[in-house]
């Protein structure tokens, strides 16, 4: 399953949404997250984070941040755009049961990852086992026109199950995707 991943690691900035390569994009990403997040400094797991620009543009805002991601290729990436970066460090592994430390993280986030894991609970109940005091999950999911992804209703599901209240934003504008979207999509805070 990693070398699909791998396989999409090269073109995966193109999207938008991905490489917020678009300033206004960026931007928009960049308040969601602040508007979610406690102040900086602060300890962020990035699960299944991809070529790492989510975990980059928060090391800018000041945050610590260590991504995973099962794709070598991905974590290449991440590693190359993050380059000199001490307050960035990535590894290999499984979003769903992270090689990352207990209890030492304020915020857990993961970006469209969650719905493609083979037990969500389970590793919904990991990411808890992450978080300090205090510390919440920030999750980012949607359900797409191709009939996959996870409703809502799903995740909110998933987080009571994990002794987490969500609270759901939805995230319709078009900024966040650049351009217009028809589907479900939502950041959820647990
Ligand atoms: C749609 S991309 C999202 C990347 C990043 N979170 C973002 O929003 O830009 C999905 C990512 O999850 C990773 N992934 C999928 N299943 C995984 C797993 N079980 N463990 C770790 N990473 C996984 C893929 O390699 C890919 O980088």
């Amino acid at each position: 399953m990693s070398e699909i991943w791998d396989a999409e690691a090269a073109t995966f900035d193109d999207e938008p949404d991905h490489g917020l390569r678009d300033p206004e994009v960026r931007e928009a990403w960049r308040r969601l997250l602040r508007d979610h997040f406690p102040e900086p400094p602060a300890r962020v797991a990035d699960l299944g984070c991809g070529t790492g620009t989510l975990s980059v543009l928060l090391g800018d805002e000041g945050y610590a941040v260590d991504g995973v991601d099962f794709s070598p290729e991905m974590v290449d990436a991440a590693r190359e755009k993050a380059a000199g970066r001490p307050d960035l460090a990535f590894a290999v592994g499984d979003a769903g049961e992270p090689p990352l430390e207990r209890g030492a993280y304020d915020v857990v986030l993961c970006r469209h990852v969650l719905w493609v894991l083979g037990d969500p609970a389970a590793a919904l109940d990991n990411w808890v086992g992450l978080l300090g005091e205090g510390g919440r999950l920030v999750l980012v999911e949607g359900f797409w026109p191709t009939g996959t992804g996870l409703r809502a209703t799903q995740t909110e599901a998933l987080l009571r199950a994990a002794g987490r209240e969500p609270t759901t934003h939805p995230l319709r504008e078009d900024v966040y995707w650049g351009g217009p979207i028809t589907d479900e999509r939502y950041l959820m805070v647990g």
